[in-house]
């Protein structure tokens, strides 16, 4: 095989209670990637966006995950590759567990199957600890195996996939751009044995509720009283999209990954639409430019959309 080409997904962290611990895979955007094998233990990158990310590998997330990959490889291999990122870095919307879950992905299929996809996962893991500091797997999870995941335990790592039920997912980028370093430094290291009951109150929630297909307990448990209310304070007219949103019908939503990215689901296509309508009014009125995009829970993860 000379060269494959994949598709890597945009994914909602966290899904408002579950800090961390929870993630899904979205049919849009996706990041376009095309890699091959060279004959030398490093990563070529070639950047095909206006991003202007790193090249050097070792400052790169796509590059750490794959030198991560070739550490693993007894022969003295390497990889080029071709990255066109449609996923603006600082959205909140998995661009960097993108890159490094496309990328190794991509890497293991030329290799014709070598990893499994938890050993990915690990790989991957290396390009989140260079973005955020932190090696967390709840985009990074989602991307590799599509759907919706729980993280169990990242030591030892414990992935549990979630079959979820149909859900549309409306979100809106509000273009400014929140770190995720900086987003995680600003938590408060202990919380309140009432507020971590009703946190993990509604993360069993929102997990029941996807399991029994019932909307009304997955609106209900989409609540977080550790997080958002601090997070909450960087996104202009947080609160106000919020509850415009579930008045227009979404079941609930919040802060997607680190921000300032904002997600709501419905049950159904005409809910969702209604919602973007509903984020558009907000960030017209408050004069600050914005993405939208309506789109569905992308159920393969990294797509392998050709090789050759
Ligand atoms: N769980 C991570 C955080 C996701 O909220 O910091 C970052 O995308």
């Amino acid at each position: 095989m000379s060269h494959v080409k994949v598709y890597s997904p945009a994914t909602v962290a966290n899904l408002v209670c579950g800090f961390d611990v929870l993630g899904m895979a979205l049919n849009e955007p996706f990041d376009i990637m095309t890699i091959r094998l060279i004959d030398e233990p490093t990563v070529v990158i070639h950047n095909e966006d206006d991003f202007d990310l790193p090249t050097d590998p070792s400052r790169n997330v796509a590059g750490v995950a794959l030198l991560a990959m070739i550490e693993k490889l007894d022969n003295k291999m390497g990889f080029d590759i071709c990255i066109e990122k449609r996923i603006k870095p600082g959205s909140g919307i998995g661009s960097s567990a993108a890159s490094a879950a496309g990328a190794v992905v991509a890497a293991n299929q030329l290799l014709e199957i070598r990893f499994s996809a938890i050993e990915l996962v690990q790989m991957a893991m290396n390009g989140e600890k260079l973005a955020s500091g932190v090696k967390h797997a709840d985009n990074i999870a989602p991307c590799i195996y599509g759907g919706l995941t729980l993280i169990r335990s990242i030591h030892p790592l414990d992935i549990v996939e979630l079959n979820p039920l149909p859900l549309y997912v409306t979100i809106v980028h509000p273009q400014i751009e929140v770190k995720t370093s900086d987003a995680r430094q600003i938590l408060k290291k202990q919380i309140l044995l009432k507020d971590a009951i009703r946190q993990w109150g509604n993360i069993a929630g929102l997990v029941a509720g996807l399991m029994k297909s019932d909307y009304d307990l997955i609106g209900r448990s989409l609540e977080d009283v550790i997080i958002e209310p601090i997070r909450s304070i960087l996104i202009p007219a947080f609160d106000e999209v919020k509850s415009k949103c579930r008045e227009a019908g979404a079941l609930g939503g919040g802060i997607s990954g680190s921000g300032p990215s904002i997600f709501m689901l419905s049950r159904d296509a005409e809910t969702a639409g209604e919602v973007e309508l509903v984020m558009k009014e907000v960030y017209n009125r408050v004069g600050i430019d914005f993405n939208t995009y309506v789109t569905t829970v992308n159920k393969v993860g990294v797509k392998i959309v050709k090789e050759k």
